[in-house]
């Protein structure tokens, strides 16, 4: 059966929302955390573009490479995704300040004055950044993104005029589980147990838990981002606190413009070796479905959860999974 969309109905829809947004967001100050990475370049364009009467947005960077984080900051807003805002509302860029930290260091690495600057001023935090490398130590993921999760945790519950705060975690979080709800689930292996032992120096303990970790999950990525969601859940009492969990992100759909996308990773760097014409044939399993969602939608989402989670605020958090829903075929 064909169903017929009311283009009208839909545009209104959707004009409706942007100004609910819009209002939602207006003077407020907003904190992201990754927005040098993709998806958070693209949190950064859309809340410019969409929010331009926002009062602040900080985005905490560190310095890497012999590179400043005035230089870095230069180099991302310099991005031609930026070009568009930067002629319609010139003046958002101003709003955009670089707060020099690292989430993998004591007190997210930052100084004093910094620290104060959004106790006083962030309502609104997007913790975005993590490493997503599938591979890494034990001790150096949990580090980053349980540990660096909590850091985050502990500087929203001192912010003076908390609105909101949004998580994003990954749709495979809970690869061990066939269906996963928008809940969230424990570990045996609870986090302060697994923060403690990475944090020993025992390299042969944390080795031992690897390997028990690595019988259950498929790489210690997808397990830090899951005790990262407990910490979240358990922190969530005196917050409201969203988790956004997208399945494999890709190339955008419409937004800032079709196909845009930042890094060359997984399946990018697939297409592109494709598109070049490097890569002629592949070995798939062909029951496997890949589920992929645009980043386009993955930013939709994040920024509307930090709206709908305070709508609905109690003392729970409150998951969004982000996926395409790509079952395999069995
Ligand atoms: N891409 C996907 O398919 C996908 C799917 C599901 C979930 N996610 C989640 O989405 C988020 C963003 O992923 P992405 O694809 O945008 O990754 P990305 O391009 O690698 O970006 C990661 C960001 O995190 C920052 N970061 C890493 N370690 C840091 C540290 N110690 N202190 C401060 N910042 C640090 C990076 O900063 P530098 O520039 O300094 O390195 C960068 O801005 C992650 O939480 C990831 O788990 C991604």
């Amino acid at each position: 059966m064909k169903v017929k969309i009311n283009k009208n109905a839909v545009s209104e829809e959707l004009n409706r929302a942007n100004s609910i947004l819009k209002g939602f967001y207006a003077n407020t100050g907003i904190l992201v955390t990754g927005a040098t990475g993709f998806l958070g370049k693209g949190i950064l364009e859309k809340l410019m573009r969409v929010c331009p009467s926002i009062a602040f947005i900080f985005v905490l960077i560190r310095p890497k490479k012999n590179q400043t984080i005035e230089q870095r900051f230069k180099k991302l807003i310099d991005d031609p995704i930026y070009d568009n805002i930067k002629a319609i509302h010139p003046s958002v860029v101003n709003k955009v300040h670089p707060v020099e930290g690292d989430v993998s260091l004591s007190d997210l690495g930052l100084s004093a004055a910094d620290r104060n600057i959004l106790v006083e001023n962030v309502n609104i935090v997007f913790h975005v950044a993590a490493t997503v490398r599938f591979n890494e130590p034990l001790n150096m993921v949990v580090n980053v993104n349980t540990k660096g999760t909590a850091r985050i945790m502990e500087l929203c519950k001192e912010l003076k005029n908390v609105i909101s705060v949004v998580y994003v975690s990954t749709a495979y979080s809970n690869a061990n589980i066939l269906e996963i709800e928008e809940k969230i689930y424990t570990t045996s292996f609870k986090p302060s147990t697994v923060i403690n032992i990475c944090e020993s120096g025992d390299q042969k303990s944390i080795d031992l838990l690897e390997d028990e970790i690595l019988k259950i999950y498929p790489n210690t990525y997808t397990f830090s981002k899951n005790l990262a969601e407990q910490i979240i859940s358990n922190n969530s009492d005196s917050l409201p606190v969203a988790v956004v969990r997208p399945s494999v992100i890709g190339a955008s759909l419409k937004e800032p413009c079709p196909g845009w996308v930042d890094n060359i990773y997984g399946l990018t760097n697939i297409f592109m070796l494709i598109g070049k014409g490097t890569t002629r044939t592949m070995l798939v399993k062909r029951s496997k479905r890949l589920d992929l969602v645009p980043v386009d939608y993955v930013i939709n989402i994040i920024i509307c959860a930090a709206w709908h989670v305070t709508l609905h605020r109690n003392n729970e958090v409150k998951v969004y999974n982000s996926t395409s829903n790509a079952h395999p075929i069995k």
